[in-house]
């Protein structure tokens, strides 16, 4: 039996983290790992791959849209899919043996295996018993299922099976117009698929900005992709190679069908936390199937922790990864500590969304009384010159104090330009602040900062 001062279990982006920032605080540390590989969902099946199939489906994009206008010429690129599937599993590996590399460099032990609790201060793997003065939970997210689909990974596919078809299909239909629906819905219709989506709610992405919405779901359908909203996915009936959607619509309930060769379930995650045994340990769960934590993210049962997807918010792989940290530190007995006012999201689509902070539908709830200076990438030299001037950047302040309140960008790069007012608003900045900070030019940050001068004087650009 070994003993430790810390084992984490599960080794996605909130474990791993975790795991090495336990090592670098002085902690003997050791992470459950049953996968073949080290990364968890985001690593394996998640955030990287898709983002190797984006990069790649968005440069077919470019090449079939753009160079000739740049006078590049010649016969577009055709899509070699096995070769696109390995260039995706190149990037998985590099990865996830990354994280193997760090593993090793700070004398973090991988215990191979999926874990137990039988009591605090005990994790069992397989059939060894180890000792854990602590025990960092962070076992992450499954698909949640959906009433009436089947899913075989062939032809009903979750985001898992989406990074693996045999072939790019001609029909797909996407069963929410969420942020996996969106992006891998994304890559299908780059690669030529006809793609519907098709979505309960009246609008795409839950909880963005509504304008952010409107736009983001406008140049979607420019680039192609078809939507039915206000409509409820009843049931899928597949074969082994054709599925059959039924959705009903909120506004009539009238029942309609819809053919495909693949559907993809993207109807949200739910915690994962089968076989830990948190109910014989009486950890308190949320109704909602979530560990409950307090602020220092420890359950009820004294040593015990949890982090990531299987706590209360946002399921991110950035979310988890500071409370990772946060979490090493509480052990470690340090201050660790996460501002969930400021966590970032971002949809990897073309163009890019992301968005932190306050929206205006939550703020006019809250009846604060806030500004909003916008600007429209339309303005910015370089967004032009790249073919990239769809969309805009959006920040919302407080209309006393000019203190930046939230963020929201339709854009080139959102996902990047967004930590500059993420960093602002961690400062407590206000936009005259980001207005005075001289951006160099010609970038698309400048256009970050055209909006915040757009909550003081005016713009310069439009
Ligand atoms: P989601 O919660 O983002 O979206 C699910 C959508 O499905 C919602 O719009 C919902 O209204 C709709 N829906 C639910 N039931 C339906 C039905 N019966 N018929 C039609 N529509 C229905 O869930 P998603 O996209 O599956 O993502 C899961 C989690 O993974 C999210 O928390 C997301 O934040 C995270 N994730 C984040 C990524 C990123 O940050 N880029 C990438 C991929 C996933």
């Amino acid at each position: 039996m070994s003993s430790y001062d810390v084992i984490i279990i599960g080794s996605g982006p909130g474990g791993y983290v975790c795991a090495i920032r336990c090592a670098q605080l002085g902690l003997k540390v050791a992470c459950v790992e049953g996968r073949e590989t080290l990364g968890g969902t985001c690593l394996n099946v998640g955030c990287i791959p898709s983002k190797a199939l984006l990069h790649a489906s968005h440069m077919l994009h470019e090449a079939e849209h753009n160079f000739a206008a740049m006078g590049l010429k010649g016969k577009s690129p055709s899509v070699d899919w096995k070769q696109m599937l390995s260039y995706k599993q190149d990037t998985i590996d590099t990865n996830t043996k990354g994280i193997e590399f760090l593993f090793k460099k700070n004398k973090v032990d991988w215990i191979k295996g999926w874990a137990s609790i039988p009591e605090a201060g005990k994790v069992k793997v397989g059939d060894d018993v180890h000792e854990a003065k602590n025990i960092i939970i962070a076992s992450g997210s499954e698909v949640s299922p959906l009433k009436g689909v089947e899913v075989d990974e062939k032809v009903v596919v979750t985001s898992t099976g989406a990074l693996e078809l045999t072939k790019v299909p001609k029909k797909m239909v996407v069963i929410g117009a969420g942020v996996i629906g969106l992006e891998l819905g994304s890559v299908y219709k780059r690669l030529g698929a006809e793609v519907t989506v098709i979505e309960y709610l009246d609008a795409i992405t839950p909880g963005m900005d509504g304008e952010v919405q409107k736009s983001f779901q406008r140049l979607l359908k420019k680039q192609g992709m078809e939507f039915v909203m206000g409509a409820a996915v009843q049931k899928t009936e597949a074969t082994k190679t054709k599925a059959k959607v039924t959705y009903k619509l909120k506004k009539d309930d009238s029942e309609h069908e819809i053919d495909a060769d693949v559907v993809l379930l993207a109807t949200g995650r739910r915690p994962y936390t089968e076989g830990l045994g948190l109910d014989s340990l009486g950890v308190e769960m949320s109704e909602r199937g979530q560990i409950k934590v307090g602020k220092d993210w420890q359950t009820n049962v004294k040593g015990i922790y949890a982090i990531g997807d299987c706590i209360d918010g946002p399921m991110l792989a950035h979310k988890a990864e500071d409370e990772g940290m946060a979490a090493a530190e509480q052990v470690a007995g340090k201050h660790g500590h996460v501002n969930y006012g400021v966590i970032p999201g971002v949809i990897y689509t073309h163009p890019e969304v992301a968005n932190v902070g306050e929206t205006e539908e939550t703020l006019k709830k809250e009846g604060r009384a806030y500004k909003v200076g916008k600007f429209s990438f339309m303005g910015n030299g370089r967004a032009k010159a790249n073919f990239a001037a769809d969309g805009f950047v959006k920040i919302i302040v407080d209309k006393e104090t000019d203190r930046i309140l939230g963020a929201h960008i339709i854009g080139p790069s959102a996902g990047d330009l967004i930590h500059e007012i993420c960093v602002a608003m961690e400062f407590g900045a206000s936009a005259e602040d980001l207005a005075l900070t001289c951006h160099a030019h010609p970038t698309y940050s400048e256009a970050v900062r055209e909006a915040a001068l757009a909550c003081g004087d005016g713009p310069i650009h439009s």
